[in-house]
């Protein structure tokens, strides 16, 4: 077992009718907020004007519009400047995965005085952040309980995961039922997203049996809440677990104690989003499998000799390679059954840039240094195959 520092300094607030908390928690953080928002399914479901409805007597200037796949220019740009113009004290974000990373790089450009990108890019380490609140409104990337925000800057091709201890959200708010009209699209992506987040975790060289059992939970609470919230999207019940699944997801508490992974589809995933801006969750179902077929040898087959005997019940007196390839086939099946278009092609992408793509995440991922080390050459092989 590894050694660790760890610590979650975020507080969660989970379950139907919480935001009722909200004024009691911001008036700890001073009268001017930026609220931040997507492209409007914050008003259809009621929670932009509930906001403001609890936060009379608070200053509230807005950054909305901000997209999928976040955008640096201008989104978060605009969100800094803002901060320093109205001298904010504190972020609400109100939205996905999309909205809260934006507002953790606005968070810590609007305590920096150079360029925000010096942060992001790791030029510069950021010395605070402003503190960030969130409601969080769908169900997959975790960022309501990490510190991490992933930013694309279009005119160079970059998706950068921006880690910082500074960009925990200080409160997060889950309401499951905010997610009740999450579509079938964006619920699937949400699924798929933090089942990989799980696997990133859960294929490494050095694991305990605690983290094993942890994950595995994870996987089938994840597959079968998933698909019960696609046949119905108001069952809170799985609604709220598939939150929580998805809260756990990514802050490393699934990995405590085992040996690094370095998040390898992740790392091809976050490329194809900045090169055709696909839906992140779509673009990570199409790659697992793929990925497991192609690390799968000698060493790795027991991880999935286990995976496939505890996550999806194959026989385990089968023989190893047909119990490993099974649960890989039970993979791709199952991304498929949620309706995930399971080729790049589906998504518009051909195989035009699949060398530059290659090229770009062998030199800037560090997958080599990944529990199955991953060349360019074997990069570009698992989007060819994924196309
Ligand atoms: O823009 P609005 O109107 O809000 O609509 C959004 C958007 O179109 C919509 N939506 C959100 N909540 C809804 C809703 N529609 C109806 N009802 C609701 N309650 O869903 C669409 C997608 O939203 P988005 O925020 O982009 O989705 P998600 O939460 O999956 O976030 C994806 C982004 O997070 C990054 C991804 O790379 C991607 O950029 N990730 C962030 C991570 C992190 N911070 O830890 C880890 C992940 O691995 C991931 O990379
Ligand atoms: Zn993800």
């Amino acid at each position: 077992m590894q050694n660790f520092d760890y610590q979650t300094p975020t507080r969660l607030i989970f379950g139907k009718g919480v935001i009722a908390k909200l004024p009691n928690v911001m008036a700890q953080f001073g009268k001017k907020i930026l609220l931040t928002y997507g492209s409007g399914s914050i008003k259809k479901i009621g929670i932009y004007q509930k906001v403001y409805d609890l936060l009379k007597g608070y200053e509230i200037i807005e950054l909305p519009d901000i997209q999928p796949n976040p955008k640096y220019d201008p989104s978060v740009l605009d969100g800094v400047r803002l901060c320093k113009e109205h001298k904010i004290d504190v972020i609400l974000a109100v939205g996905g995965g999309s909205v809260l990373d934006c507002s953790k790089a606005i968070a810590a450009g609007a305590c920096y005085d150079g360029d925000p990108w010096d942060l992001i890019s790791y030029k510069v380490k950021a010395k605070a952040a402003l503190p960030i609140v969130d409601i969080i409104t769908l169900a997959a990337t975790g960022s309501e309980y990490d510190c991490g925000g992933v930013i694309s800057r279009t005119e160079t091709n970059d998706k950068i995961g921006y880690i910082d201890r500074h960009l925990y959200p200080v409160v997060s708010f889950l309401d499951p039922t905010y997610t009740f009209t999450v579509n079938k699209k964006q619920t699937a992506a949400g699924i798929a997203d933090a089942m990989n987040h799980v696997m990133e975790q859960y294929f490494v060289e050095d694991a305990t049996l605690l983290n094993d059992g942890f994950c595995e939970s994870m996987f089938r609470s994840l597959m079968e809440n998933g698909r019960k919230c696609l046949e119905n999207p108001e069952d809170y019940t799985a609604r709220a677990e598939m939150m929580l699944a998805c809260t756990y997801g990514c802050n490393g508490i699934l990995a405590l104690g085992n040996s690094p992974s370095g998040w390898p589809c992740h790392g091809i995933e976050h490329a194809l989003s900045a090169y055709y801006d696909i839906t992140h969750g779509w673009g990570l179902a199409i790659i697992t499998p793929r990925w497991m077929k192609h690390i799968l040898n000698e060493r790795t087959l027991p991880r999935f000799v286990k995976y496939g005997i505890n996550v999806f019940g194959i026989d385990k007196n089968l023989d190893k390679w047909e119990i490993a390839n099974k649960a890989i086939d039970e993979t791709y099946k199952f991304f498929e059954s949620i309706g995930i278009p399971m080729h790049l092609r589906d998504l518009g992408i051909d195989g035009s840039r699949v060398g530059e793509m290659a090229h770009h995440i062998a030199v800037n991922e560090g997958l080599d240094q990944a529990y199955a080390p991953l060349t360019e050459k074997d990069i570009a092989e698992i989007i060819t195959t994924s196309l």
